[in-house]
């Protein structure tokens, strides 16, 4: 990995490939290597550029809250950082959507188009808000592992557990090794994220949406709502796949992405 000095942070992000500049945005609690099936392929034809977002895997840790639109604008000074002042393909999957929502936002003019991966708009319900806020308290006691228990039945799809417990192995490994200040800032900032529903509506921004068949925490139901209501929106299903669809099934998720590229 490399790493470039960020704002704030040391950020450490895997850089590969070269052509139109692809940023894969992971999702909570997990760090860049969700995407190491996308890596591997799309260095071939992009310049690949995955990060470790603030709080996660390589990048420093800073406590507090650490909210969407603070990790957005750290992408923008990455993006600067790399000299990238073309257009980019902004994947994100699911706290990677949340921030890359907030990237539209402040930045539209950098995106040449957006992939919305197993992701929402609404914000939480003061129910889900208050969980995190207390799951935030106890991973500060308690380390990584309460968190790591919560999150990892709700990732993967039953089939992908049967299938693949070295994935599930991998993506428990990551979260055991992450800050607990990293990831008790990020339930914060996750609690406070902003609902954007409405925005959506009016994003122009070309933008692919892909789910799970199986996600359990973004269903396919709610991501196609999602893709009806935004302007200028595709929308596709990784058949076996829960919440974690560009590792659960890489050749649904890879042709998807691969034919929206050459669109
Ligand atoms: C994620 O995968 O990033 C999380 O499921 C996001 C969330 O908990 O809302």
């Amino acid at each position: 990995m490399k790493t470039l000095r960020v704002r704030d942070l040391e950020m450490a992000f895997v850089e590969e490939g070269s052509g139109l500049p692809l940023l894969l945005v992971h999702g909570f609690p997990l760090d860049h290597s969700m995407w190491r099936y996308q890596i591997e392929e799309f260095a071939q034809h992009c310049r690949v550029i995955a990060p470790d977002l603030r709080g996660f895997g390589r990048t420093t840790v800073t406590p507090g809250t650490t909210t969407m639109e603070q990790m957005a604008d750290d992408l923008n000074a990455l993006l600067d950082a790399l000299g990238v002042h073309e257009p980019v393909l902004f994947c994100g999957l699911s706290m990677g959507g949340y921030v890359g929502w907030q990237f539209a936002r402040k930045y539209e003019g950098r995106l040449k188009a957006l992939v919305a991966c197993d992701t929402r708009v609404i914000a939480d319900s003061a129910e889900q808000a208050a969980s995190r806020r207390e799951l935030a308290e106890r991973v500060l006691r308690e380390g990584p592992s309460p968190v790591a228990e919560t999150m990892l039945p709700k990732l993967f799809s039953s089939d992908t557990q049967a299938r693949r417990p070295d994935l599930v192995q991998a993506a428990r490994e990551v979260i055991l090794r992450t800050n607990p200040e990293g990831i008790a800032a990020a339930l914060r900032g996750l609690a406070e994220r902003p609902d954007m529903t409405e925005f959506v509506t009016k994003l122009e921004v070309s933008t692919l949406v892909i789910v799970g068949e199986h996600d359990a925490i973004s269903s396919p139901a709610e991501m196609e709502g999602i893709a009806e209501s935004m302007p200028n929106a595709a929308w596709v299903v990784a058949p076996h796949a829960g919440h974690l669809s560009p590792l659960e099934n890489p050749d649904v998720f890879n042709e998807a992405l691969a034919q929206y590229i050459t669109l």
